[in-house]
């Protein structure tokens, strides 16, 4: 009940930042009945960044205990092995695998005035994050019902320690574990953590960066998984626009990577789309300066392209040309202002109830804006929020033709 409590001091905090969009943690305890009626599985997006006003109902209804929503076995059952599921291999540039234009258009040269990121992103990556609890479950699923995923997140690590799925594998016993691990390896799939979540502001509540850092690569090492996903939401610091947010990521960034070496674990970061936009909306860089600066240690970036009303929901908003609310955070926008185009992971909602404030799109417009992208030159890949609505049936019709295994 005490982690109940402090969902809720801690929702009402981030109302008052008017603070916006995210992946929230599901659930008061990841393994109780009570925790599927109370939390939900959304992420929701609560209220604006820098000053968009979002009216407060918005926020109520995220808060409370929305209908699960948590569609349990009828997912992907009977999904053929993991043998389709399309490894790393391929390059950051579309080596003419029969895609139209294949003009690479800002992939390569896009990342001239970045010390950090260099185009090292080997996409395609298909993520899914999967935090609300799945009734009948006792760990993640089998590989074989990811077909055509290659990473799975559990959600979250907290600085308090693991929360709802991170948990759940945290106490699975080191056998069970181990030959998980061996099936999605085999698979192709990697098995991560996602850090924070919406319900956490590090910097705000004033956890160290480095010592954050440590704890969560202790976490990472200790529970046999091959990386980790920051999923920074700390509205509040991002908004005071002085470089504090920027700072800590940095930090945090720099010792997570000293501790969990590159090759050997994988990496990523979750911002929101428009926290790529720069200046002005973001006189401090936002995640643009956290790129610039340690970039080279970040192997993608799972975007959020959802949660901001109705920016990023045409394929021209997501892809080539956002709104002026949040301009120059569509994706070859990003990658125009320095962000290798090859790092930069599609994220969207997998069904309307997975978003909270806009931002999703129907299955096949998605299908078609990826494709769309793929003939520009991009290959990053797509993650989803979150799993088991975003299953093997929903990925391998958002790869569609542009990306059939
Ligand atoms: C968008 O980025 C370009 C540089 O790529 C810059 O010239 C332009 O001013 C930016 N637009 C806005 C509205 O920030």
């Amino acid at each position: 009940m005490a982690r109940f409590a402090s969902f809720f001091t801690l929702f009402t905090a981030v109302i008052g930042a008017s603070a916006l969009p995210l992946h929230r943690r599901c659930s008061a305890s990841s393994s109780s009945a009570t925790s599927t009626a109370t939390g939900t599985s959304v992420s929701p997006a609560v209220g604006a960044a820098s000053g968009l006003p979002i009216p407060t109902s918005v926020g109520i209804s995220v808060s409370i205990g929305l209908p699960t929503g948590t569609p349990t076995g009828s997912s992907s059952s009977g999904a053929p092995t993991g043998t389709g599921v399309p490894t790393g291999s391929s390059t950051a540039i579309p080596t003419g695998t029969g895609s139209s234009s294949g003009t690479p258009t800002s992939s390569g040269s896009a990342a001239p005035t970045s010390t950090g990121s260099s185009g090292s992103g080997s996409g395609p990556h298909w993520v899914v994050y999967s935090d609300a609890w799945i009734s009948g479950e006792t760990g993640p699923p089998k590989a074989s019902d990811l077909d055509g995923f290659n990473a799975f997140l559990l959600s979250f690590w907290m600085t308090t320690g693991p929360s709802d799925q991170a948990t759940t594998w945290s106490q699975l016993d080191a056998t069970t574990r181990q030959s998980t691990k061996a099936e999605y390896k085999a698979a192709g799939i990697k098995l991560m953590v996602s850090a924070f979540g919406s319900t956490e502001q590090p910097t705000t509540g004033g956890a160290d960066p480095v010592a954050t850092a440590d704890n969560l690569a202790t976490f990472v090492t200790q529970n046999d998984l091959d990386g980790v996903d920051i999923d920074y939401e700390d509205f509040q610091a991002i908004n005071l626009k002085d470089g504090s947010a920027e700072n800590w990521l940095i930090k945090f960034t720099t010792e997570l990577r000293k501790k969990l070496p590159a090759g050997q674990y994988t990496f990523t970061h979750a911002p929101v789309a428009p926290w790529f936009s720069g200046a002005p909306t973001y006189p401090s860089g936002a995640y643009l300066a956290v790129d610039k600066a340690v970039g080279s240690m970040i192997d993608w970036y799972n975007v959020q392209f959802y949660n901001q009303n109705s920016d990023y929901e045409s394929c021209d908003g997501l892809l080539t040309k956002s709104s002026s609310t949040f301009p120059n955070s569509s994706v070859f926008e990003i990658a125009k202002s320095g962000v290798p185009l090859d790092k930069i992971v599609i994220g969207k909602p997998a069904t309307q109830a997975d978003q909270t404030n806009g931002g999703f799109m129907s299955t096949s417009a998605l299908a078609s804006c990826i494709a769309t992208a793929k003939g520009k030159g991009w290959n990053a890949g797509v993650m989803s929020w979150e799993y088991p609505q975003a299953d093997s049936a929903w990925i391998k019709a958002v790869q569609g033709s542009a990306f059939a295994a």
